[in-house]
């Protein structure tokens, strides 16, 4: 048995309730959520007509990834023009009428910002490619000349996020190799060199072209690669997007998040990650967004938030810095092992460091770049998160990934802060693990010579109507890609109103959440749990208290008295079940 000594995690009561402290905010990936002209991918016109979904699930905004002009090398987190939509999901005016629906039906609707890299095909890459060396077009991005005698070795030795070498070298107008350009991702995501003026310039007018247009936020790409290390030197380790050395469940340190930048100290930090330089250019945006905010109504704030694969989770911290972004994303939560103390663990030192700065934490499972975690948590615990699963690999277990994802939403809908719903969850869609390879689009399953397989998995089109062709995403049978079978009987049009459904489970959870105020409230944990059993006591706005259990463990524990109001699993007699997570009134 463990025994941990009580915390307590207090709110602010000082701060005001802004709607993003507590927000329930769920992504919808735009090439798979609903295909409205038929041609096999996802657009605007039908996200719209499936808003109302999102109103009776419960949740309080929603999150767009890309939807911009791209050539779609990176399905859309490559982007040729940032202000204006791609034909392939529809026009501005489409933009237009989703943003309007949404608001009418109470939903904020936050847009995702891609600033670390433009596509190739934007208008500055192509100018840039024409200038040639030397010249104010090229100085928008990395250019370098290459090392040796004839430049034909890269600047550096940077690999690239999606396997291979981070450079690619030109050819000048004259037909020679020229001039490397810098990609930390695909060849065809040419980072952008943020000590250029005109690319803080132009990222203003971008943050301001859609604030003017009615968004509610922007959900910031990247968020801690745009600034690169003096000199772009030399790294001899990998350039995954977790750049410093600490490793996920490695011993965390204090969460003092230190005002000084301190970074260059740092030995081990990745020059290509997490350079304090960022933080400047957080704060001209901060001020870019006070504009639009009204000082005496926070329930009106835009916001933003930090998609920043930073470790410890001080240093994501200092992206929620009173006078940065609003939010960044805890991917500590979404890599813990499923066991109590880990998971414990990663709750109080998240709550510590966010607290530490006034900021709300954020939790978050599944997103559009990791194995769905109704997968993930059927895998063996403890082994490495993989990045994607295809046939061949090990297998999830179905039956008890689900199991745990639902147990692990029900801990996660509980906690002080804000979640983060990726588009599917709510159905306890598991990744598609028997994707053939030759369909697979993810850059990184090709740039990795097809050791990973990639993201694909988790982003196929959604399943709404069982009986309809491709199950209610669209008119055209063939999706962009292929649906698996066990999408049928998960489809919207299959779970609701089926009590115990996933989707019925998510509706609850939902609504007690937001009947509690949870999410604004207190969090303080019950120590006479067993081992691997986590208990806390959630406090919600209003006063009310729910107790959460949370059973990690094989075998079932006694349930100890109380009204039951949410269980993940079926309760059969007087025990809460291995695998489980309870709400009680408390
Ligand atoms: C993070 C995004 O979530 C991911 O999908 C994308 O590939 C990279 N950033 C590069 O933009």
């Amino acid at each position: 048995m463990t025994f941990h000594p009580a915390a307590s995690h207090a709110r602010d009561h000082a701060a005001p309730a802004a709607w993003w402290r507590h927000a329930v905010i769920y992504q919808v990936y735009p090439r798979s959520w609903a295909d409205g002209n038929a041609d096999g991918v996802g657009d605007l016109p039908g996200i719209t007509s499936r808003l109302p979904h999102l109103r009776e699930l419960g949740v309080d905004a929603l999150w767009l990834s890309p939807f911009y002009v791209s050539p779609m090398a990176d399905a859309g987190y490559d982007v040729a023009d940032y202000t204006d939509v791609d034909p392939v999901f529809g026009t501005l005016a489409d933009a237009d009428a989703l943003l309007a629906r949404a608001h009418e039906l109470g939903l904020r609707v936050i847009v995702d910002l891609v600033p670390n890299h433009t596509s190739d095909e934007h208008a500055w890459f192509q100018a840039a490619l024409a200038a040639g060396p030397g010249s104010a077009e090229r100085a928008r991005y990395h250019f370098r000349d290459g090392q040796g005698e004839d430049g034909s070795e890269p600047p550096n030795n940077w690999s690239s996020v999606f396997g291979g070498p981070a450079w690619t070298r030109v050819t000048e107008a004259d037909g020679a190799p020229g001039q490397w350009y810098l990609h930390l991702f695909d060849p065809k995501q040419p980072d952008l060199d943020w000590d250029n003026p005109e690319v803080r310039a132009m990222f203003e007018q971008v943050l301001r072209f859609w604030l003017d247009r009615g968004v509610d936020g922007f959900r910031v790409d990247v968020a801690h690669g745009l600034v690169k290390a003096e000199g772009l030197p030399d790294w001899h380790e990998r350039t995954g997007m977790l750049g410093s050395a600490e490793k996920p469940g490695e011993p965390h340190t204090s969460v003092d998040v230190p005002e000084h930048e301190a970074a260059h100290d740092e030995p081990d930090r990745a020059p290509m990650w997490d350079q304090d330089g960022v933080h400047e250019i957080y704060r001209s945006w901060r001020r870019l967004l006070e504009e639009y905010n009204p000082e005496d109504d926070p329930q009106q704030d835009r916001i933003l938030c930090a998609e920043a694969w930073v470790q410890p989770v001080e240093r994501a911290a200092r992206y929620v810095r009173r006078d940065e972004m609003h939010q960044a994303f805890n991917f500590d939560f979404l890599q813990a092992a499923w066991h109590a103390k880990d998971l414990r663990e990663v709750i109080d030192h998240s709550l510590a460091a966010a607290g530490s700065v006034g900021a709300p934490s954020t939790w978050v499972l599944s997103n559009h770049d990791v194995v769905r975690h109704a997968s993930r948590l059927g895998l063996p615990v403890g082994q490495p998160r993989p990045n994607g699963i295809g046939i061949g690999d090990e297998q999830p277990n179905a039956v008890l990934g689900l199991r745990r994802a639902r147990a692990a939403t029900a801990l996660m809908l509980a906690l002080p802060g804000s979640a983060y719903l990726y588009q599917g969850e709510e159905l306890g869609l598991p990744e598609h693990t028997a994707l053939p390879d030759t369909v697979r689009q993810d850059p990184t399953w090709s740039r990795s010579g097809g050791a990973e397989r990639g993201r694909d998995g988790c982003r196929i089109p959604m399943p709404w109507e069982a009986g309809a062709t491709a199950l209610g995403f669209g008119d055209q049978a063939a999706t962009w890609l292929p649906q698996p079978e066990i999408y049928r009987a998960l489809a919207v049009d299959r779970q609701a109103g089926v009590p115990g459904s996933t989707l019925e489970l998510y509706r609850t959870l939902l609504t007690l959440r937001r009947e509690l105020g949870l999410g604004l409230g207190e969090l303080r944990w019950l120590d006479d749990t067993p081992e691997e059993v986590l208990g806390m006591q959630c406090t919600g706005s209003g006063g009310a208290a729910v107790t959460v259990l949370a059973n990690l463990g094989e075998q079932a524990v006694p349930l100890p008295p109380g009204e039951v109001l949410v269980s993940t699993s079926t309760l059969t007699d007087s025990s809460l079940p291995a695998d489980t997570t309870i709400w009680l009134r408390s």
